[in-house]
């Protein structure tokens, strides 16, 4: 096919693209193609504006090193990582998940933390959280042998893989639930934190007028044979940015009630008021297990 004007280039590529052998990946690609030249004919794209484009594709991949992922980022304050967590939990979009985005700062290796233990490796700043976490499937059986993940940033607003002033694994550890389905942990209590702004995504937030930060969360990321893998976040309430969340990963039913104590026997010897404390259910659905490619290491 030989191109006269601007209307022969999509048919001509989706035919030169029909050799794909593999059905779902040739539709997906169809699609792209499809939007991307709808898209740049809809607001008359002009050569200028492709090349701020494209120079931002390449610095979203320059900004990606073994630490930072800036293409989860970009995905993320886009909604477009929420948007596809949405449609692919609770009963495939349909119903309130208790699932949410993974964000770019889980790592696979966290260091195996007996229950009821500590994931503060370095000093942290912050009153101290006693969490209470049970996993239970869709008949609230509890999940035994469930391995969890979890990791938070630390309240000078970093993860520790940002932040060369806290331990390797400050704030992440990896449990196993016991015979009733609970795995405990202690940490401090998590602050909000802004995302990181020194590249496209941040730069793009920023000329949005948006404010770059998360509300204050930890996340968990529940791996057990026989369960679809849960990733979610459990967001403390009533605090800054809990709706307004610049990666829109907030939904009602990842609330949780973290409750504070100011008097009364502490949970451990030497504890100071105020300490906080966190009891929550986590339920995984029956499902086919797997990880997500971790997004740094
Ligand atoms: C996070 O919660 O770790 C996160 C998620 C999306 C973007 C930045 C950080
Ligand atoms: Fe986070």
């Amino acid at each position: 096919m030989i191109i006269e004007t601007e209307n022969d280039v999509t048919p001509a590529v989706l035919k030169m693209m029909e050799g794909a052998p593999d059905a779902r990946i040739r539709q997906i690609q169809e699609s792209f193609v499809k939007h991307i030249h709808a898209f740049a004919k809809e607001v008359r794209l002009t050569e200028r504006e492709w090349e701020y484009g494209i120079g931002m594709l390449n610095g979203v991949g320059k900004k990606t090193t073994d630490t930072h992922n800036e293409g989860i980022l970009f995905s993320d304050v886009m909604g477009l990582s929420t948007l596809v967590c949405l449609m692919n939990n609770g009963a495939g979009g349909s119903t309130e998940t208790a699932a949410a985005l993974l964000g770019p700062f889980w790592r696979m290796h966290s260091p195996k933390t007996e229950h009821g233990g500590s994931i503060v490796r370095s000093p942290t700043p912050g009153p101290e959280l006693f969490t209470y976490c049970r996993v239970v499937d869709d008949k609230g059986k509890p999940v035994a042998e469930a391995e969890v993940d979890v990791w938070h940033a630390s309240t000078t607003g970093m993860y520790e893989n940002q932040d060369k002033n806290q331990a390797d694994h400050n704030l992440r550890g990896k449990f196993f639930t016991d015979a009733d389905g609970r795995f405990n942990f202690r940490t401090i209590l998590p602050a909000g934190y802004p995302i990181p702004v020194d590249g496209p995504a941040g730069e793009m937030v920023l000329y949005q007028k948006r404010e770059p930060w998360r509300p204050a969360h930890l996340h968990f990321l529940i791996h057990r044979k026989g369960f679809k893998t849960l990733v979610t976040q459990v967001f403390v309430p009533g605090v800054k940015y809990i709706d307004c969340d610049v990666v829109f990963g907030v939904t009602k039913a990842l609330i949780g009630e973290y409750k504070k104590h100011e008097d009364g026997a502490p949970p451990a010897p030497g504890v100071k008021a105020p300490w906080y404390t966190l009891d929550y259910t986590f339920h995984v659905e029956a499902g086919e297990s797997g990880l997500p490619q971790p997004p740094i290491k």
